[in-house]
Protein backbone atom coordinates (compact mmCIF):
# COMPACT_ATOMS: atom_id res chain seq x y z
CA UNK A 1 0.00 0.00 0.00
CA UNK A 2 1.30 3.38 -0.84
CA UNK A 3 0.39 6.23 1.42
CA UNK A 4 2.08 9.72 1.29
CA UNK A 5 1.44 11.48 4.75
CA UNK A 6 0.73 15.31 4.78
CA UNK A 7 3.60 17.25 5.58
CA UNK A 8 2.61 19.56 8.79
CA UNK A 9 5.90 22.21 7.92
CA UNK A 10 6.66 23.47 4.72
CA UNK A 11 9.92 22.05 2.75
CA UNK A 12 10.46 25.07 0.74
CA UNK A 13 9.78 28.68 0.88
CA UNK A 14 6.70 29.95 1.04
CA UNK A 15 5.57 33.08 0.04
CA UNK A 16 5.25 36.18 2.22
CA UNK A 17 5.13 39.91 1.19
CA UNK A 18 7.40 40.52 4.19
CA UNK A 19 10.12 39.34 2.87
CA UNK A 20 10.18 41.09 -0.64
CA UNK A 21 11.92 44.14 0.64
CA UNK A 22 15.35 43.91 -0.91
CA UNK A 23 14.87 45.00 -4.39
CA UNK A 24 18.60 47.06 -4.01
CA UNK A 25 20.35 44.35 -2.60
CA UNK A 26 21.80 46.21 0.30
CA UNK A 27 25.59 46.27 1.26
CA UNK A 28 24.82 43.36 3.94
CA UNK A 29 23.75 41.42 0.87
CA UNK A 30 25.62 37.91 0.54
CA UNK A 31 27.27 37.28 -3.01
CA UNK A 32 25.07 35.14 -4.53
CA UNK A 33 24.17 33.89 -8.50
CA UNK A 34 22.22 37.35 -8.99
CA UNK A 35 25.43 39.30 -9.17
CA UNK A 36 26.27 37.42 -12.42
CA UNK A 37 26.64 39.59 -15.25
CA UNK A 38 25.40 37.21 -17.81
CA UNK A 39 21.81 35.37 -16.88
CA UNK A 40 18.92 33.35 -18.47
CA UNK A 41 16.36 32.38 -16.33
CA UNK A 42 14.52 29.04 -17.34
CA UNK A 43 11.87 26.60 -14.74
CA UNK A 44 14.62 24.53 -12.86
CA UNK A 45 18.16 24.18 -12.09
CA UNK A 46 18.12 20.59 -14.66
CA UNK A 47 16.70 22.72 -17.31
CA UNK A 48 19.44 25.22 -16.52
CA UNK A 49 22.45 22.38 -17.30
CA UNK A 50 20.76 21.02 -20.13
CA UNK A 51 21.11 24.53 -21.43
CA UNK A 52 25.01 25.16 -20.82
CA UNK A 53 25.74 21.74 -22.34
CA UNK A 54 23.52 22.84 -25.60
CA UNK A 55 25.63 26.43 -25.64
CA UNK A 56 29.02 24.51 -25.12
CA UNK A 57 28.08 22.32 -28.22
CA UNK A 58 27.90 18.83 -26.54
CA UNK A 59 28.09 16.08 -28.85
CA UNK A 60 27.19 12.17 -28.61
CA UNK A 61 30.74 11.68 -28.10
CA UNK A 62 31.53 14.05 -25.21
CA UNK A 63 31.68 12.91 -21.92
CA UNK A 64 30.59 14.62 -18.53
CA UNK A 65 32.21 14.21 -15.29
CA UNK A 66 29.47 13.68 -12.76
CA UNK A 67 29.77 13.17 -8.77
CA UNK A 68 28.61 9.52 -7.74
CA UNK A 69 26.83 11.47 -5.25
CA UNK A 70 24.12 12.67 -7.29
CA UNK A 71 20.43 12.91 -7.97
CA UNK A 72 18.26 12.01 -11.90
CA UNK A 73 17.80 16.25 -12.14
CA UNK A 74 21.99 16.09 -12.85
CA UNK A 75 22.07 13.18 -15.04
CA UNK A 76 19.05 12.92 -16.98
CA UNK A 77 20.02 16.57 -19.02
CA UNK A 78 23.34 15.01 -19.94
CA UNK A 79 21.59 12.29 -21.53
CA UNK A 80 19.27 14.36 -23.26
CA UNK A 81 21.88 16.59 -24.44
CA UNK A 82 23.98 13.25 -26.23
CA UNK A 83 26.52 13.24 -23.69
CA UNK A 84 27.78 10.39 -21.23
CA UNK A 85 28.02 10.57 -17.69
CA UNK A 86 31.33 9.25 -16.38
CA UNK A 87 30.72 9.17 -12.08
CA UNK A 88 33.96 10.46 -9.99
CA UNK A 89 34.17 9.63 -6.49
CA UNK A 90 34.17 12.32 -3.53
CA UNK A 91 35.31 12.78 -0.18
CA UNK A 92 33.77 12.18 3.04
CA UNK A 93 33.21 15.97 3.60
CA UNK A 94 31.75 16.20 -0.17
CA UNK A 95 34.51 17.47 -1.52
CA UNK A 96 35.88 16.42 -5.11
CA UNK A 97 38.09 13.80 -5.23
CA UNK A 98 40.38 15.06 -7.75
CA UNK A 99 42.90 12.25 -7.76
CA UNK A 100 40.21 9.66 -8.89
CA UNK A 101 38.58 12.49 -11.23
CA UNK A 102 42.31 12.66 -12.95
CA UNK A 103 41.95 8.54 -13.45
CA UNK A 104 38.56 9.15 -15.36
CA UNK A 105 39.87 11.62 -17.62
CA UNK A 106 39.95 10.03 -21.66
CA UNK A 107 40.29 12.20 -25.23
CA UNK A 108 36.12 12.54 -24.80
CA UNK A 109 35.81 14.19 -21.26
CA UNK A 110 34.58 17.52 -22.44
CA UNK A 111 32.85 18.78 -19.24
CA UNK A 112 32.95 19.11 -15.40
CA UNK A 113 30.11 19.30 -12.99
CA UNK A 114 30.71 20.41 -9.50
CA UNK A 115 27.54 20.83 -7.22
CA UNK A 116 28.10 22.81 -3.89
CA UNK A 117 26.35 20.17 -1.59
CA UNK A 118 23.46 21.25 0.56
CA UNK A 119 25.38 24.81 -0.03
CA UNK A 120 28.67 23.97 1.44
CA UNK A 121 30.76 25.56 -1.15
CA UNK A 122 33.46 23.38 -2.40
CA UNK A 123 36.71 24.74 -2.99
CA UNK A 124 36.75 25.40 -6.38
CA UNK A 125 40.58 26.79 -7.23
CA UNK A 126 42.40 23.53 -7.67
CA UNK A 127 39.67 22.22 -9.90
CA UNK A 128 39.19 25.19 -11.98
CA UNK A 129 43.54 25.24 -12.57
CA UNK A 130 43.01 21.16 -13.53
CA UNK A 131 40.43 22.20 -15.67
CA UNK A 132 42.45 24.78 -17.64
CA UNK A 133 45.22 22.42 -17.96
CA UNK A 134 42.86 20.01 -19.59
CA UNK A 135 40.94 22.35 -21.60
CA UNK A 136 37.79 21.11 -20.07
CA UNK A 137 34.38 23.54 -19.43
CA UNK A 138 33.86 23.48 -15.50
CA UNK A 139 29.93 23.64 -14.56
CA UNK A 140 29.37 24.93 -10.97
CA UNK A 141 26.23 23.11 -10.01
CA UNK A 142 24.78 25.90 -7.21
CA UNK A 143 21.22 24.02 -6.97
CA UNK A 144 22.21 23.83 -3.42
CA UNK A 145 24.18 27.38 -3.13
CA UNK A 146 22.68 30.29 -4.56
CA UNK A 147 24.92 32.06 -2.13
CA UNK A 148 27.92 32.61 -0.58
CA UNK A 149 31.56 32.72 -0.95
CA UNK A 150 34.79 30.38 -0.33
CA UNK A 151 39.05 30.50 -0.37
CA UNK A 152 37.58 34.45 -1.66
CA UNK A 153 35.44 33.49 -4.63
CA UNK A 154 32.07 34.49 -4.93
CA UNK A 155 30.05 31.60 -5.59
CA UNK A 156 29.52 30.75 -9.14
CA UNK A 157 32.51 33.11 -10.07
CA UNK A 158 35.13 29.78 -10.55
CA UNK A 159 32.48 27.92 -13.31
CA UNK A 160 32.46 28.56 -16.88
CA UNK A 161 28.60 28.63 -16.15
CA UNK A 162 26.48 28.21 -12.69
CA UNK A 163 23.65 26.75 -12.91
CA UNK A 164 20.45 27.59 -10.28
CA UNK A 165 17.60 26.31 -8.56
CA UNK A 166 16.00 29.55 -7.69
CA UNK A 167 12.62 27.59 -6.55
CA UNK A 168 15.13 26.00 -3.13
CA UNK A 169 16.14 29.31 -2.11
CA UNK A 170 13.23 32.21 -2.92
CA UNK A 171 9.39 31.29 -2.27
CA UNK A 172 8.70 29.57 -5.64
CA UNK A 173 7.26 26.92 -7.29
CA UNK A 174 9.51 26.90 -10.12
CA UNK A 175 12.26 28.85 -11.22
CA UNK A 176 16.45 27.88 -11.87
CA UNK A 177 18.83 29.90 -13.80
CA UNK A 178 22.20 29.56 -15.79
CA UNK A 179 24.55 32.53 -15.32
CA UNK A 180 27.94 33.08 -16.15
CA UNK A 181 30.59 35.39 -14.63
CA UNK A 182 32.69 34.64 -17.39
CA UNK A 183 30.74 34.13 -21.10
CA UNK A 184 28.31 35.80 -22.63
CA UNK A 185 24.75 34.19 -22.73
CA UNK A 186 23.33 36.08 -25.40
CA UNK A 187 23.60 33.59 -28.08
CA UNK A 188 21.19 31.17 -26.42
CA UNK A 189 17.35 31.63 -28.03
CA UNK A 190 14.15 30.95 -25.72
CA UNK A 191 11.04 31.45 -25.72
CA UNK A 192 8.75 33.05 -23.17
CA UNK A 193 6.22 30.82 -21.12
CA UNK A 194 2.70 31.14 -22.31
CA UNK A 195 0.18 33.28 -20.36
CA UNK A 196 -1.48 29.77 -18.79
CA UNK A 197 2.37 28.86 -17.89
CA UNK A 198 2.73 32.46 -16.07
CA UNK A 199 -0.60 32.58 -14.06
CA UNK A 200 0.51 28.79 -13.00
CA UNK A 201 3.66 29.69 -11.37
CA UNK A 202 1.76 32.72 -9.36
CA UNK A 203 -1.37 30.65 -8.46
CA UNK A 204 1.02 27.14 -7.51
CA UNK A 205 3.32 30.22 -5.40
CA UNK A 206 0.25 31.09 -3.45
CA UNK A 207 -1.50 27.92 -2.81
CA UNK A 208 1.15 26.75 -1.29
CA UNK A 209 1.26 29.54 1.26
CA UNK A 210 -2.18 29.40 1.97
CA UNK A 211 -2.00 25.89 2.67
CA UNK A 212 0.45 27.18 5.44
CA UNK A 213 -1.85 29.78 6.39
CA UNK A 214 0.91 32.12 5.50
CA UNK A 215 -1.01 35.20 3.53
CA UNK A 216 -2.35 36.83 6.46
CA UNK A 217 -6.50 38.53 6.77
CA UNK A 218 -6.14 36.80 2.58
CA UNK A 219 -6.00 33.49 3.78
CA UNK A 220 -9.99 32.27 4.19
CA UNK A 221 -10.69 33.59 0.80
CA UNK A 222 -7.45 31.60 -1.00
CA UNK A 223 -8.61 28.45 0.99
CA UNK A 224 -11.86 28.29 -0.05
CA UNK A 225 -10.68 29.26 -3.74
CA UNK A 226 -8.28 26.81 -4.17
CA UNK A 227 -10.42 24.02 -2.37
CA UNK A 228 -12.85 25.17 -5.32
CA UNK A 229 -10.34 24.89 -8.01
CA UNK A 230 -9.43 21.41 -6.97
CA UNK A 231 -13.01 20.04 -6.36
CA UNK A 232 -13.21 20.64 -10.57
CA UNK A 233 -9.87 19.39 -10.97
CA UNK A 234 -10.94 16.14 -9.43
CA UNK A 235 -14.66 16.13 -10.80
CA UNK A 236 -13.09 16.66 -14.20
CA UNK A 237 -10.34 13.61 -13.00
CA UNK A 238 -12.96 11.34 -12.08
CA UNK A 239 -15.23 12.30 -15.26
CA UNK A 240 -12.43 10.86 -17.36
CA UNK A 241 -10.75 8.06 -15.24
CA UNK A 242 -11.81 4.72 -14.20
CA UNK A 243 -12.88 4.41 -10.34
CA UNK A 244 -9.89 4.06 -8.13
CA UNK A 245 -9.51 0.78 -6.15
CA UNK A 246 -11.61 0.07 -3.15
CA UNK A 247 -9.70 1.78 0.10
CA UNK A 248 -9.17 -0.48 3.09
CA UNK A 249 -10.66 0.94 6.65
CA UNK A 250 -7.27 0.25 8.00
CA UNK A 251 -5.37 3.45 9.17
CA UNK A 252 -1.90 3.56 7.81
CA UNK A 253 0.93 2.53 9.92
CA UNK A 254 4.53 4.13 9.43
CA UNK A 255 5.48 0.77 8.29
CA UNK A 256 3.32 0.98 4.96
CA UNK A 257 5.05 4.00 3.81
CA UNK A 258 6.36 3.89 0.63
CA UNK A 259 7.67 6.56 -0.63
CA UNK A 260 6.72 7.93 -4.19
CA UNK A 261 8.33 7.03 -7.80
CA UNK A 262 11.07 9.35 -8.01
CA UNK A 263 10.82 11.89 -10.95
CA UNK A 264 13.36 14.73 -11.53
CA UNK A 265 11.10 16.95 -12.58
CA UNK A 266 13.29 17.49 -15.95
CA UNK A 267 11.09 18.03 -19.11
CA UNK A 268 13.77 18.18 -22.19
CA UNK A 269 10.93 19.95 -23.98
CA UNK A 270 11.31 22.98 -21.79
CA UNK A 271 15.35 23.54 -22.17
CA UNK A 272 14.32 26.64 -24.06
CA UNK A 273 11.72 28.29 -23.03
CA UNK A 274 12.38 30.43 -20.21
CA UNK A 275 11.52 31.12 -16.37
CA UNK A 276 7.76 32.60 -15.54
CA UNK A 277 7.84 36.07 -15.39
CA UNK A 278 6.86 35.84 -11.38
CA UNK A 279 10.27 33.66 -10.55
CA UNK A 280 12.03 36.13 -11.77
CA UNK A 281 10.28 39.26 -10.46
CA UNK A 282 10.45 37.22 -6.74
CA UNK A 283 13.86 36.76 -7.28
CA UNK A 284 14.85 39.91 -7.80
CA UNK A 285 12.88 41.26 -5.11
CA UNK A 286 13.76 39.09 -2.20
CA UNK A 287 15.64 40.09 0.52
CA UNK A 288 19.00 38.71 0.27
CA UNK A 289 20.18 39.35 3.76
CA UNK A 290 16.92 38.19 5.37
CA UNK A 291 17.39 34.67 3.56
CA UNK A 292 20.80 34.10 4.51
CA UNK A 293 20.72 35.25 7.70
CA UNK A 294 17.13 33.33 8.66
CA UNK A 295 18.75 29.93 6.88
CA UNK A 296 22.01 29.96 8.91
CA UNK A 297 20.34 30.67 12.53
CA UNK A 298 18.18 27.90 11.67
CA UNK A 299 20.62 25.71 10.41
CA UNK A 300 22.48 26.18 14.37
CA UNK A 301 18.78 25.52 15.68
CA UNK A 302 19.21 22.26 14.06
CA UNK A 303 22.59 21.72 14.63
CA UNK A 304 22.58 22.36 18.58
CA UNK A 305 19.55 20.23 18.88
CA UNK A 306 20.56 17.38 17.24
CA UNK A 307 24.52 16.79 18.56
CA UNK A 308 23.55 15.37 21.67
CA UNK A 309 20.74 13.15 19.57
CA UNK A 310 21.53 9.34 18.90
CA UNK A 311 21.77 7.42 16.11
CA UNK A 312 22.36 10.23 14.11
CA UNK A 313 25.68 12.56 13.54
CA UNK A 314 25.65 16.15 11.43
CA UNK A 315 27.09 15.91 8.33
CA UNK A 316 28.62 19.13 8.48
CA UNK A 317 28.82 19.56 12.54
CA UNK A 318 30.18 23.35 12.01
CA UNK A 319 28.10 26.32 9.19
CA UNK A 320 31.60 28.27 8.12
CA UNK A 321 31.40 31.63 7.17
CA UNK A 322 29.91 32.39 3.80
CA UNK A 323 28.16 29.34 4.14
CA UNK A 324 23.89 29.95 3.45
CA UNK A 325 22.52 26.38 3.51
CA UNK A 326 20.20 24.77 1.57
CA UNK A 327 19.26 22.24 4.17
CA UNK A 328 20.48 20.42 7.44
CA UNK A 329 22.02 16.50 6.30
CA UNK A 330 22.24 14.44 9.24
CA UNK A 331 23.76 10.93 8.80
CA UNK A 332 21.73 8.44 10.27
CA UNK A 333 23.28 5.28 11.55
CA UNK A 334 20.06 3.02 10.63
CA UNK A 335 17.99 4.91 8.09
CA UNK A 336 15.10 2.56 7.68
CA UNK A 337 14.50 2.51 10.86
CA UNK A 338 12.95 6.08 11.37
CA UNK A 339 12.77 7.33 8.00
CA UNK A 340 8.96 5.69 8.03
CA UNK A 341 8.67 7.20 11.22
CA UNK A 342 9.16 10.46 10.68
CA UNK A 343 7.40 11.09 7.20
CA UNK A 344 4.45 9.57 9.17
CA UNK A 345 4.90 11.86 11.43
CA UNK A 346 4.58 14.64 9.15
CA UNK A 347 8.13 15.79 8.70
CA UNK A 348 9.39 16.94 5.24
CA UNK A 349 12.44 14.56 5.24
CA UNK A 350 14.59 15.81 1.99
CA UNK A 351 17.14 12.83 0.77
CA UNK A 352 19.43 13.90 -2.06
CA UNK A 353 20.60 11.24 -3.77
CA UNK A 354 18.48 8.51 -2.80
CA UNK A 355 18.20 6.41 -6.06
CA UNK A 356 21.39 6.38 -8.03
CA UNK A 357 21.50 6.16 -11.41
CA UNK A 358 21.02 2.50 -12.42
CA UNK A 359 23.97 3.08 -15.14
CA UNK A 360 26.58 3.45 -12.56
CA UNK A 361 28.82 0.57 -11.65
CA UNK A 362 28.29 -0.50 -7.94
CA UNK A 363 31.46 0.72 -6.08
CA UNK A 364 32.20 3.65 -8.14
CA UNK A 365 32.44 5.57 -4.76
CA UNK A 366 31.44 3.57 -1.51
CA UNK A 367 31.30 7.05 0.33
CA UNK A 368 28.69 8.54 -2.14
CA UNK A 369 26.50 4.89 -1.76
CA UNK A 370 26.79 5.17 1.77
CA UNK A 371 25.35 8.44 1.96
CA UNK A 372 22.55 7.89 -0.51
CA UNK A 373 21.45 5.46 2.14
CA UNK A 374 22.37 7.36 4.92
CA UNK A 375 21.74 11.14 5.03
CA UNK A 376 18.57 12.73 5.49
CA UNK A 377 18.02 16.04 4.66
CA UNK A 378 15.66 18.57 6.85
CA UNK A 379 14.25 22.36 6.54
CA UNK A 380 16.14 25.23 7.33
CA UNK A 381 14.76 27.98 5.06
CA UNK A 382 13.72 31.21 6.07
CA UNK A 383 9.85 30.47 6.23
CA UNK A 384 10.14 28.10 9.09
CA UNK A 385 8.34 29.75 11.93
CA UNK A 386 9.73 29.42 15.28
CA UNK A 387 7.25 26.79 16.00
CA UNK A 388 7.48 24.68 13.12
CA UNK A 389 11.02 24.24 13.72
CA UNK A 390 10.65 23.97 17.58
CA UNK A 391 8.29 20.61 16.35
CA UNK A 392 10.61 19.23 13.88
CA UNK A 393 13.25 19.27 17.11
CA UNK A 394 10.62 17.52 18.89
CA UNK A 395 9.42 14.77 16.62
CA UNK A 396 13.32 14.08 15.30
CA UNK A 397 14.06 13.90 19.32
CA UNK A 398 11.04 11.79 20.15
CA UNK A 399 11.78 9.00 17.20
CA UNK A 400 15.79 9.02 17.82
CA UNK A 401 16.12 8.94 21.53
CA UNK A 402 13.12 6.53 21.34
CA UNK A 403 11.17 8.42 24.47
CA UNK A 404 8.72 10.71 24.83
CA UNK A 405 5.63 10.27 22.83
CA UNK A 406 5.22 12.68 19.46
CA UNK A 407 4.19 16.21 19.97
CA UNK A 408 0.68 17.24 17.93
CA UNK A 409 1.65 18.75 14.55
CA UNK A 410 2.03 22.63 14.77
CA UNK A 411 -1.01 24.74 14.74
CA UNK A 412 -3.11 21.99 16.53
CA UNK A 413 -4.09 22.38 19.90
CA UNK A 414 -2.31 19.81 22.29
CA UNK A 415 -4.75 17.13 23.69
C1 LIG B 1 22.77 19.12 -6.93
C2 LIG B 1 21.58 19.35 -7.82
N1 LIG B 1 21.78 19.84 -9.05
C3 LIG B 1 20.75 20.11 -9.89
C4 LIG B 1 19.45 19.88 -9.51
C5 LIG B 1 18.31 20.22 -10.42
O1 LIG B 1 17.59 21.30 -9.91
P1 LIG B 1 16.01 21.43 -10.17
O2 LIG B 1 15.32 20.59 -9.15
O3 LIG B 1 15.73 22.89 -10.01
O4 LIG B 1 15.79 20.95 -11.55
C6 LIG B 1 19.19 19.35 -8.25
C7 LIG B 1 17.80 19.07 -7.81
O5 LIG B 1 17.47 18.88 -6.71
C8 LIG B 1 20.27 19.08 -7.37
O6 LIG B 1 20.06 18.56 -6.15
Amino acid sequence: MTFTPPEHIPKQPVFESAALTGASGGTSSPPSLRDAPYQRTVNRGSLAIALALRHIGLSARHEVLVPAYHCGAMIEPILAEGGLPVFYRIHADTRVDLEDMARRLTPATRVVLVPHFFGFLQPLKAVRAWCDAHDLILIEDCAHAFFGETEGCPVGTQGDYAIGSNWKFFPLNEGGCLVSFRHPLNTIETRAPSLSEELKAVVNTLEYASRYGRLGSFNPWLKKAFRFKDAVVQGLRSGSSAPSPERTEDPPRPEDFVPAPFHSGFDPDRTTVSGSRWARWVTEKSALSFIAEKRRENYQALLEATLPLPGCRPLFPHLPAGVVPHVFPLVMDQPMAVFGKLKFAGVPVIRFGEFLWDGMDKGTCPVSEDYSRRIFQFPCHQSLKKHELDWMIQVLSATLAGTGSLPPPPDQPAP
